[in-house]
């Protein structure tokens, strides 16, 4: 298929509180597709072909997982829009602690682990000034690495998690909402409502901080984020440094080497 493409034959279209939820067999990338579409207007796929993630990695789509895209807008000039990837986040979060796993968290900047295994991740595209597409990738009940063996014992699905998983479409309507009720906070301008309890989600971790463009790593404890969605780390001398999220490439959780039984 071209990019962006979708076999149409098997799309439906219902709309649920607010949304209009383009539902497809296959496509190359919901966020793809979502580029061309008007706000309030959703895109899920049972199969995505050419699934998307972050910092241009592909991301493995197999049949049973969550591939859903939304498009929300973005008027004005807020810098508050910035945050919206962190808003996301937290609202995915939320659906899936409300699941029944309340140890679910958050690894900068989105994605949602359990234990260290990835559950789910976001992908938010800006294609224009005026709207935001946001991807969100659920393992549901599929097994991506079998797709791709390099992720086995680095993922995990709800099915291997909970006794029960509610169909997949109900998980989107969860989403959708919760993506909702973020928007409408983000666009009263409440930036450090969303900042205080994402930080209380997920600072003092030990991190290492690849910043982009060669200039190196830092590594220190995760102070959270400022209300321009910065992320805050505190280096080893105790100095806080202020590493905005384009100036970031890649942050790794370190965790402690296990003990030493003598
Ligand atoms: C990541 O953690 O790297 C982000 C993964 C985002 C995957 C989702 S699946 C639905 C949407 N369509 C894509 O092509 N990517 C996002």
């Amino acid at each position: 298929m071209s990019p962006a493409s979708a076999k149409t034959q098997d799309s439906d279209i219902r709309a649920v509180d607010g949304w209009m939820i383009h539902e497809f067999a296959e496509v190359t990338s919901t966020n793809s597709l979502a580029a061309h579409l008007p706000p309030w207007t959703a895109v899920r796929a049972l199969v995505q072909t050419a699934g998307r993630g972050r910092t241009g990695r592909r991301w493995v789509s197999d049949e049973n997982g969550l591939w859903l895209s939304a498009v929300l807008p973005t008027p004005g000039t807020s810098a508050t829009w910035s945050l919206l990837p962190l808003a996301a986040g937290w609202a995915a979060l939320n659906v899936v602690r409300d699941l029944g796993l309340p140890d679910a968290r958050l690894r900068w900047p989105n994605d949602i682990l359990v234990g260290r295994r990835k559950l789910a991740g976001i992908l938010v595209d800006r294609f224009s000034a005026e709207a935001a597409v946001v991807g969100f990738g659920l393992n549901v009940a599929n097994h991506p690495e079998i797709t791709d063996r390099a992720l086995a014992g680095a993922v995990t699905c709800l099915a291997d998690l909970l006794p029960e998983v509610p169909p997949i479409s109900e998980l989107v309507v969860r989403l959708l909402s919760a993506l909702t009720r973020e928007h409408q906070r983000l666009e009263s301008g409440d930036a450090s409502g969303l900042c205080s309890e994402l930080n209380g989600a997920w600072r003092h971790r030990q991190v290492q901080v690849t910043l982009a463009g060669d200039h190196g790593a830092i590594e220190g404890r995760l102070d959270g984020v400022d209300p321009a969605g910065a992320l805050l780390v505190r280096d080893a001398v105790g100095d806080v440094r202020v590493l905005p999220a384009p100036n970031v490439e890649l942050l790794r959780e370190i965790f402690p080497s296990p003990d030493v039984i003598l």
